[in-house]
């Protein structure tokens, strides 16, 4: 039986999907989590699939010798690459970030025109848009791949015109379809939502998966009995991180956008897994 006390495994191939361990932690305070970053590998955006889904058995693999109860692929790429093979192989729940932030969307939209901006991958890989049409047969995707989101935010350009100029030359297109929905289908663009709130207009709803992503995760646990029920042993972190590279400028990140400062990030090597 599994141990309901035990950790939630989360991943992604950097510090994006932070933002929805920070959503884990806001939705579930009493959950433990080991985090990790494939900061060594990253991007993943611009890898193949098969790159992509042996990464993701990898840290799968790292992530089952913690004794996590369940799994969040925490990254769009990832999960639009890896998910649907991964759930196969494994024995305990794991969840990715589309189908929420999918189910959102559809449920949000008013006329029923939706956009999806995401990398490379996730957007060539069309599955937003498989997703959304499975639930509601006629509603209109329109998608924009926005490479340079990634780095702009790694950069810390949170609130900057070389930003704001950027986004307006993407989101244009979008803007040309009259949208009214729009999902922000990698895990770094929450951290840019109010630029982009701010060019698509205030009756374009945004969706952040992250956010959808911990509710859904929320029913899972309940509906398996996967619950925690009692406090962290306090002898153990209650949040662990783990990268496979660049330890301290990781570190330095987290603290930034989590709401404790993170003490300390362990590298290891995720190949060997
Ligand atoms: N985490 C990735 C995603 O959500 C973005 C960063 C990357 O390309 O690795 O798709």
């Amino acid at each position: 039986m599994m141990d309901r006390n035990a950790p939630i495994g989360v991943f992604d191939s950097g510090v994006g999907g932070l933002t929805v361990a920070r959503e884990i932690m806001r939705q579930m305070p009493e959950e433990r989590i080991i985090y990790f970053g494939d900061t060594a590998r990253l991007p993943y955006g611009s890898k193949s699939q098969d790159t992509v889904l042996r990464y993701s058995r990898q840290i799968i693999r790292f992530l089952v010798t913690k004794e996590v109860k369940a799994i969040v692929i925490a990254c769009n790429t990832a999960s639009a690459y890896a998910l649907e093979t991964v759930e196969k192989e494994l024995d305990i729940p794991i969840i990715g970030v589309i189908r929420a932030g999918a189910r959102t969307a559809v449920c949000s939209t008013r006329n029923g025109k939706i956009g999806v901006i995401g990398t490379e991958g996730t957007i060539s890989s069309g599955i937003y848009a498989d997703v959304m049409k499975q639930m509601r047969s006629d509603i209109e995707v329109s998608v924009k791949a926005c490479p340079l989101f990634v780095p702009l935010v790694e950069e810390g350009l949170l609130h900057d015109t070389v930003t704001d100029e950027i986004a307006s030359r993407y989101l244009s297109v979008l803007k040309g379809r009259f949208i009214d929905t729009l999902v922000l289908g990698c895990t770094h663009y929450p951290l840019i939502r109010s630029t982009l709130g701010r060019i698509m207009g205030g009756e374009v709803t945004l969706v952040n998966p992250a956010y959808e992503t911990a509710i859904e995760l929320k029913e899972l646990l309940k509906e398996k009995n996967l619950t925690c029920e009692k406090e962290a042993d306090c002898r153990e972190e209650k949040y662990q991180f783990y990268v496979s590279d660049l330890a301290e400028k990781f570190t330095a990140f987290a603290t930034s956008i989590l709401p404790n400062e993170v003490r300390e990030t362990k590298k290891i090597h995720v190949e060997e897994y």
